[in-house]
């Protein structure tokens, strides 16, 4: 018994955003049953392709515990099916483009006829609006969102980040927007629409960035390094580096090695409550009563020389012992963790958040394990499907087609 045991998605979705929703929803324990175009599968099956013949990295770890059905929806038979799978699964998760499903002749309405208690969720890149028929990838929600425009340094062009804001942020939306739903049909017995679009994830993620454009209009932003060096601020939120959006200041400083180590960097906060450890901890302990130095105000416009001053003393330490020396004076510090070292770090394999799969086509990888963990509701991460690897089975024991019906939609070219 897990969370969603029971409960049937019709998995339409492709690339990251929608397979992102569908998987958290299969680790909580429902049946993913993922809906591929017969011969050619998700697209993303064959990108980035790292082991000839096989399905690639990019698809595997985007769709563990789900079951595939080829299916060609724009084939009559095809349609048939589809409208079948439509009755019989709780959920419908896509997110073509837009119109893609109207077009396919699936409009929510029909939908709704078949199925009044389909919950029907999207992805797309913009919300009502004058991008709505936009077809939208993950930077681009990036940079529509907001984030790009203030990440980076002030003095370079707009970054986009590693983290798949866009993509896997917006299909965590999703996923929470269809259990609310599930939970609020227990009560009036009829499916809805959910929506999640992509540009509104990636803002909503950004809202400190939001609360500083409003703090903009009322003067400058003190806590920002631009402050301390004088530079004057424009009319929207600017690129901040590596400052803290938070009220405690921070920076990513150098630790020993960083000459060579690409990642001996430290993320290490001034927190005002811990100041005097900080003050001992490098070596300033006059700093605790000087009036230029020990309040939060009197330190702002001093950020970049007193966070220099850290540095000198991070850089004679490793990010491991600064972590060591901070942590028991609680000052909040962070060491940069690279790919490889959180992929050899054994708490996090104990803990199933990194998972070695098993793959008959590539053999063994590593991938991401569930982010939430519940007391009642393991979560045992399976391999990704291979192409159509469940749909006898599928059309077989979920829609209860016949024998010789099975064989005349194989016939007919849908499956
Ligand atoms: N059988 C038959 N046809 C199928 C099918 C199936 N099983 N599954 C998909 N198709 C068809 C669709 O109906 C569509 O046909 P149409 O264009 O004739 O209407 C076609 O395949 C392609 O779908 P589309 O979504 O347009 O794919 P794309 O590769 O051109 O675009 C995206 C990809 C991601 C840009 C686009 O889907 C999109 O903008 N999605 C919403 C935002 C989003 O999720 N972006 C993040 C992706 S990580």
């Amino acid at each position: 018994m897990k969370a969603l045991s029971g409960v049937k998605i019709l998995d339409f979705t492709h690339v990251q955003s929608g397979p992102t929703c569908t998987q958290l929803l299969g680790w909580l324990g429902a049946d993913v049953i993922k809906v591929e175009r017969p011969g050619v599968g998700d697209a993303t099956r064959k990108q980035l392709v790292d082991v000839e013949g096989a399905d690639s990295l990019y698809f595997t770890m985007l769709n563990h515990n789900k079951r595939s059905l080829t299916l060609n929806t724009k084939n009559d038979t095809g349609k048939q099916v589809l409208e079948r799978l439509i009755k019989e699964c709780d959920v419908m998760v896509e997110n073509f483009a837009p119109g893609a499903l109207d077009r396919m002749g699936f409009s929510w309405q029909r939908i709704q006829e078949l199925n009044p208690r389909m919950i029907m969720a999207s992805v797309k890149g913009f919300g009502p609006g004058p991008y709505e028929n936009c077809k939208v990838y993950e930077n681009v929600a990036q940079c529509a969102g907001g984030g790009a425009s203030t990440t980076g340094f002030l003095d370079g062009p707009p970054l986009v980040t590693g983290a798949q804001i866009g993509d896997s942020g917006t299909g965590l939306n999703l996923a929470i927007g269809i259990i609310a739903a599930l939970y609020q049909r227990t009560q009036t017995g009829r499916g809805q629409k959910v929506l999640a679009p992509m540009q509104d994830g990636v803002l909503n993620l950004c809202r400190v960035k939001l609360r500083d454009q409003q703090r903009l209009a009322r003067g400058p932003l003190k806590e920002y390094s631009q402050y301390s060096e004088g530079i004057p601020f424009g009319e929207a939120t600017p690129r901040a580096g590596n400052d803290s959006g938070g009220g405690q200041p921070g920076r990513i400083l150098k630790c020993k090695g960083w000459e060579t180590d690409p990642n001996s960097y430290t993320y290490f906060i001034t927190q005002a409550a811990v100041w005097q450890n900080i003050c001992d901890v490098i070596g300033k302990p006059e700093w605790k009563e000087d009036p230029d130095y020990a309040t939060p105000p009197a330190r702002l416009p001093r950020l970049n020389e007193i966070f220099g001053t850290i540095e000198q003393w991070t850089m004679t330490k490793t990010k491991y012992e600064v972590m060591e020396i901070c942590n028991p004076l609680d000052i909040p510090v962070g060491p940069i963790l690279s790919m490889k070292e959180l992929a050899e770090e054994p708490s996090l394999r104990d803990s199933g958040t990194v998972v070695e799969v098993d793959h008959p086509e590539r053999g063994k990888y590593l991938t991401v394990g569930c982010p939430i963990k519940m007391s009642d509701s393991a979560v045992e991460v399976t391999r990704s499907p291979l192409l159509g690897e469940h749909t006898v089975e599928i059309l077989k024991y979920v829609l209860r087609y016949s024998d010789s019906e099975i064989l005349a939609i194989k016939e007919s070219g849908a499956v």
